[in-house]
């Protein structure tokens, strides 16, 4: 059975209250749901991890080196943390960048991502849906 880690970054552990018109309404623990049932019904089972420390979020990258895939959504760290980016260069599992929102639509500074040349690839601005979107990319490989 494949295994996805999920790791999220600062903030993300405040959706549900934190700016709904950009995060919508439901917590983290909601979407992990619907992201572990996606994962059972495509054969697959996700580790979910969050953090609001840097280091941390690097650890939780060198840990799940060995899993089939990771999809990141790193926060604002997407922005400036080099630490992230050297941890997903410095491993060989695929790895895809998720977004909630439309980092795009923003402010300036948001459309920036350091991390997103050693991502093999980058969703954004489908809401939770951007998680699913990034399990079947991941779980699709090669076909
Ligand atoms: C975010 C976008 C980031 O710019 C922001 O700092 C977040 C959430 C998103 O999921 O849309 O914390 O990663």
């Amino acid at each position: 059975m494949k295994r996805i880690a999920v790791i999220n970054g600062p903030n993300l552990n405040l959706l549900g209250s934190r700016e709904p018109d950009k995060y919508g309404s439901k917590t983290l623990d909601e979407i992990n749901g619907l992201v572990s049932r996606e994962a059972e019904s495509l054969g697959a089972v996700c580790e979910f991890f969050q953090s609001n420390s840097e280091g941390e979020l690097v650890t939780a990258i060198q840990r799940a080196s060995d899993a089939d895939g990771i999809i990141i959504n790193a926060g604002a760290y997407t922005h400036y943390s080099i630490a992230i980016r050297d941890a997903i260069a410095a491993i060989a599992a695929p790895v895809i960048e998720a977004h909630i929102s439309n980092v795009h639509a923003r402010e300036e500074f948001r459309r920036i991502s350091v991390i997103a040349p050693v991502c093999m690839g980058v969703i954004a601005g489908f809401g939770p849906n951007s998680y699913i979107l990034a399990l079947h990319a991941l779980l699709r490989q090669g076909d």
